[in-house]
């Protein structure tokens, strides 16, 4: 059976790392590759040569039905699952359009369970399953504030998870970084009058917060908190009231 490691949001940033390291490190022979952008999937399957891609938008539930068509049809086991695919956009609540809305709810939150629902059952002891939060799911961010909740959702999600799965010898971590240097805060500033963060620094780089990630998995932790920066900001998140957090927020990011 194939040792395969199935990467959603393959087509960029952390998505893409992961898979780039996890191939580095010989963990997988074989790799699952989703996203919306084919070109880019295709580019990626071949420079990991033992590749399949499945060009899906998660955001429908079609995609969900397709994905878990292809695993019963193919004999994997899945040694990692890397919920890639996500997305934010800034815009309060008179600002942000419905689309934005539903679709990032959707994405970030619902197709992160299903697709992870669908890959249990082809995962054994040492398997790991790793969420992508973000320094966003400890606390409500006014104006950035879907997002952060669709984020908060991964992490208690992770978080029961975890013990479900811990029977079965399969780890879950909750990927948290802070700003990182993908395509993300370009597709994040897009809303007509929104507020945009002055100055979103410091911006990481996604091979570091990356290799941090995959290290706390394979140690079977529930968080990688990636920086010190967002250490801080995780300490912070459980010291202080979440009024004084989101003063912190407007104050200081936006
Ligand atoms: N960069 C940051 O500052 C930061 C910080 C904290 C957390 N995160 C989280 O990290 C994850 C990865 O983001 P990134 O920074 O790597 O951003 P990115 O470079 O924009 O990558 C996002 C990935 O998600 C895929 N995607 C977006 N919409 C999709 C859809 N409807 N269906 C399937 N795939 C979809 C994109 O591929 P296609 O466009 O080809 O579909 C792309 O591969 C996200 O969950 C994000 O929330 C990022």
């Amino acid at each position: 059976m194939k040792r395969t490691a199935i990467i959603t949001g393959a087509s960029s940033g952390i998505g893409r790392e992961f898979a780039r390291q996890i191939k580095q490190r010989g963990e997988a022979d074989h790799f699952l590759l989703i996203a919306r952008r084919r070109e880019r999937l295709e580019e990626l399957a071949e420079e990991l040569k033992e590749a399949d891609i499945l060009p899906l938008d998660l955001c429908e539930e079609e995609s969900v039905r397709v994905y878990a068509d292809y695993l019963k049809e193919h004999r994997l086991q899945v040694v990692y699952l890397v919920n890639g695919a996500g997305f934010g956009k800034f815009g309060d609540y008179a600002h942000i359009s419905e689309t934005d809305v539903s679709r990032m709810i959707d994405l970030n939150s619902k197709a992160t369970v299903l697709i992870t629902h669908a890959t249990i059952p082809y995962m054994e002891k040492g398997g790991h399953i790793i969420e992508i939060g973000s320094g966003s799911c400890f606390t409500p961010l006014p104006h950035f504030n879907v997002y952060a909740a669709s984020k908060a959702f991964v992490l208690h999600y992770a978080k029961g998870l975890r013990a479900e799965v811990k029977p079965l010898g399969i780890s879950v971590t909750c990927f948290c970084p802070g700003w990182v240097e993908t395509e993300f805060l370009e597709n994040a500033q897009t809303t007509p009058g929104a507020l945009y963060p002055k100055n979103p620094k410091p911006l990481l780089k996604a091979k570091r917060v990356v290799a941090y990630g995959l290290s706390r998995a394979r140690r079977g932790k529930l968080l990688a908190v990636t920086n010190w920066y967002t250490k801080l900001q995780h300490m912070m998140f459980k010291l202080l009231p979440d009024r004084l957090l989101t003063w912190l927020w407007l104050k200081t990011v936006l």
